[in-house]
């Protein structure tokens, strides 16, 4: 079973004798690699028992970078404290899009329904 940890027990792990990271739910021990990393390790230092997700993600590390990471990892963070997953951007995007085309489609019509009806009124009363 995969260990996990609370947020106040990742903290415990800011100092250069034993650091911890949180990225996105999981915890890696990065002691060890702090030497090691490519990114120096004063960025680790400065995220050491922190959640670390956002700065990680900004540098956006290689898929090689992300499977380095596995080596490291000593547990996840206790459900409790999980965040729901990230939907994905593309699900967002799509939706975006296609509320937007809809909202487009919706200002369309109404102008010209109510020209349409403005037309029928005028025939109606001043041409018979
Ligand atoms: C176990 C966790 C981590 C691993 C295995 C890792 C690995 C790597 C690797 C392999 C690179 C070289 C570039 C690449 O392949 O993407 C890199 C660069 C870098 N990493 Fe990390 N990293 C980790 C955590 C972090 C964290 C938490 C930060 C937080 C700020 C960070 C900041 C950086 C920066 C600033 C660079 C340099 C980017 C550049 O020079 O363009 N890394 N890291």
């Amino acid at each position: 079973m995969v260990q996990e940890y609370t947020k106040a027990q990742v903290r415990d792990h800011n100092k250069k004798e034993s650091v911890w990271v949180l990225v996105h739910n999981d915890i890696y021990d990065v002691t060890a690699f702090l030497n090691e990393h490519p990114g120096g390790e004063e960025v680790l230092l400065e995220q050491a028992g922190k959640d670390a997700s956002e700065a990680f993600e900004d540098v956006g590390h290689s898929s090689d970078a992300r499977e380095m990471m596995l080596k490291y990892k000593v547990g996840t963070l206790v459900a409790s404290e999980r965040k729901p997953e990230q939907p994905k951007k593309s699900t967002v995007d799509w939706k975006e899009t296609s509320e937007s085309s809809e909202s487009s489609l919706k200002s369309w019509i109404i102008p010209v329904a109510l020209g349409l009806a403005a037309t029928i009124i005028y025939r109606l009363y001043f041409m018979s």
